[in-house]
């Protein structure tokens, strides 16, 4: 009689056999899901969602790839930088928009990730770019360039934004209007998502006014939203008031240079700055940028 549970009975462990899953070999890893390139300087990718990771919209985690192996040690390193999540907190997975730097010391890298690659993530969500931050008001000014979009694609499909606000305004400039693609499809999802729509309430895309302008090539619209507000020429084009803090809210997210011109700004209009301990008018994020 054969024994039941002899060395070629069926629930044996077969220890030769492929894995049905790829066990992960990185610290904190995750699947590469989708990745897009929208321009050669740009692109944007999708990775699996560690079942325990709750975020608030607009916040960061720092993602990456293992370095280079030490020389003398042979020892690898994770290379990480902050990344905000540009997905919404109840999707299944995370999305990233990220630039790519030829000589960046990870996005060089970074930016050749394909579907069933995998990457680092650690699961600790921060930043300031939250509601939770601001004080409540009656319209909120959203104040992005390049990849500084990002935060934003995640706090546009989050509901707590049109509950919290009459009237939601993003501004995006980039250099190229190729560089706008990202954000401009992202846009018009929105107004077409039904889910959305379901879940926010009918009408809720009704709120939202996009202002995307161009600084090198030829657009529609021209010119850093800088200018155009000293000029008055975005509040002229969407019939709104320039900011005051009684009615106001903004958030800023792109290039340093424009995060601390535009600070100086809604300063000028006596907005003043939040944190996540002092809810008030604006608060300021750094795009990623190396
Ligand atoms: P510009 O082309 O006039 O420099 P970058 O790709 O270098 O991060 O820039 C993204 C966009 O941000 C560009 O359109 C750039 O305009 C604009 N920008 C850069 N600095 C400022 C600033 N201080 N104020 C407003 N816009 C800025």
């Amino acid at each position: 009689m054969q024994p039941v549970n002899g060395p070629m009975n069926e629930i044996s462990p077969v220890t030769d056999a492929a894995p049905i899953k790829p066990v992960p070999t990185l610290p904190d890893a995750q699947t590469v899901t989708q990745v897009t390139h929208w321009t050669d300087r740009l692109f944007s990718f999708r990775v699996t969602r560690p079942a325990s990771l709750r975020f608030r919209s607009g916040e960061f985690v720092m993602i990456g790839l293992m370095g280079d192996p030490n020389p003398e040690t042979g020892k690898q390193k994770p290379l990480l930088r902050a990344y905000s999540i540009a997905s919404p907190s109840w999707d299944d997975e995370l999305e990233f928009y990220s630039i790519k730097v030829q000589d960046g010391p990870l996005t060089s890298r970074l930016q050749h990730i394909e579907p069933g690659d995998q990457i680092i993530l650690r699961p600790k969500p921060v930043g300031t770019l939250v509601h939770d931050a601001l004080l409540p008001g009656k319209r909120l000014w959203l104040f992005a360039t390049g990849t500084g979009f990002a935060p934003f694609a995640s706090l546009l499909r989050d509901p707590q934004t049109y509950d919290d606000y009459d009237e939601v305004i993003i501004t995006h400039t980039c250099r190229e209007v190729g560089e706008l693609t990202y954000g401009a499809k992202l846009i018009e999802s929105i107004r077409a998502d039904e889910m959305l729509a379901e879940l926010i309430g009918e009408g809720f895309a009704d709120k939202l006014r996009y202002y995307p302008t161009t600084t090198r090539e030829e657009s529609p619209k021209m010119g850093r939203i800088t200018d155009l507000m000293r000029s008055g020429e975005v509040f002229a084009d969407l019939g709104v008031p320039p900011l005051c803090p009684e009615t106001d809210r903004a958030m800023i997210c792109g290039n340093l240079a424009f995060n601390l011109e535009l600070k100086d700004l809604l300063e000028s209009y006596g907005l003043e700055e939040g944190a996540n301990s002092k809810p008030a008018h604006y608060v300021v994020e750094k795009a990623f940028l190396d």
